[in-house]
């Protein structure tokens, strides 16, 4: 039987305990909520960052780049003729990865899946407006060499009769404009295939500069194996070399 001085003496030794107790179970409870309080605001500027990084981007489906000879605008339904007219051509498609192709209907399907990418442009000639070639923006998981969201692989082809009048690297100028300035893209990217040098001299001329080379790599959309060579063109570099060419002006 216990006596009231036993009592007396565990209630005072519960309560002597009880604060200590409680402030271990604070204390506990709350690191998880000082570690989110202290994450919450860098989480949600990146959540608000990447939010309107992907609005630009969507919104760059209905995006219209001009240049001194050129207009790049979403590719259309009715530009299915042309694009079968040059991408039937041996010359074009193999040597950028991709099957030549094989009648107008195939050149329409191409468009509605493939060519209406986000960020993807028709080349076309200020004077008729027609559809020439294509610049491709692929953002992040878009592109073909695995890349963060705030990076982008730059990919192009143009019709032969067109081929040797500066008309890609002048696209290819704007839409790197487009990237760093309107996207506030960080890097961006571009491969060529082992023995392309025409697809190397538009990457060299437009400021890009060789990082790596993948040797003898599976090519699924052609179903063989290939080198290629991969450059890069750094926001800080593409602002050095814009200033650089405003200066000489
Ligand atoms: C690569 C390509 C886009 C270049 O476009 P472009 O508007 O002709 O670019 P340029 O006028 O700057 O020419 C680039 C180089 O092509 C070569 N070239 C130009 N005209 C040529 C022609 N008629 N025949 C052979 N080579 C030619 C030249 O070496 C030129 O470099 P240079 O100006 O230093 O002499 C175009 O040749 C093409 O569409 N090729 C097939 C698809 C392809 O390779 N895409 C790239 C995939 S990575």
């Amino acid at each position: 039987m216990q006596t009231p001085v036993q009592s007396t003496d565990r209630t005072e030794a519960v309560a002597d305990k009880q604060p200590h107790f409680a402030i271990k179970i604070n204390r506990s409870l709350l690191a998880p909520w000082f570690i989110l309080i202290a994450i919450l605001p860098a989480a949600l500027s990146y959540l608000r960052m990447m939010t309107c990084f992907q609005t630009q981007i969507k919104r760059g489906c209905d995006m219209i780049l001009t240049t001194d000879r050129l207009i790049l605008r979403p590719w259309e339904d009715t530009d299915a003729e042309l694009l079968y007219e040059y991408a039937k051509d041996e010359r074009i498609g193999p040597v950028a990865g991709w099957p030549v192709h094989t009648s107008v209907k195939n050149s329409l399907e191409i468009i509605r899946t493939v060519l209406s990418a986000p960020g993807t442009f028709a080349v076309c000639l200020k004077e008729d407006g027609k559809a020439i070639g294509s610049i491709g923006l692929m953002v992040g998981e878009q592109s073909n060499i695995g890349l963060p969201d705030t990076e982008a692989e730059i990919g192009y082809w143009i019709g032969v009769p067109f081929w040797g009048q500066g008309l890609i690297p002048e696209g290819v100028a704007e839409v790197i404009r487009y990237a760093f300035e309107d996207l506030h893209l960080e890097n961006l990217w571009c491969g060529y295939f082992e023995g392309n040098d025409k697809s190397r001299r538009v990457q060299e001329k437009c400021g890009f500069t060789y990082q790596y080379t993948n040797t003898d790599a599976e090519w699924v959309k052609m179903m063989d194996r290939r080198t290629e060579h991969i450059s890069k063109l750094t926001r800080e570099d593409w602002s050095r070399r814009v200033k650089t060419i405003r200066d000489m002006d």
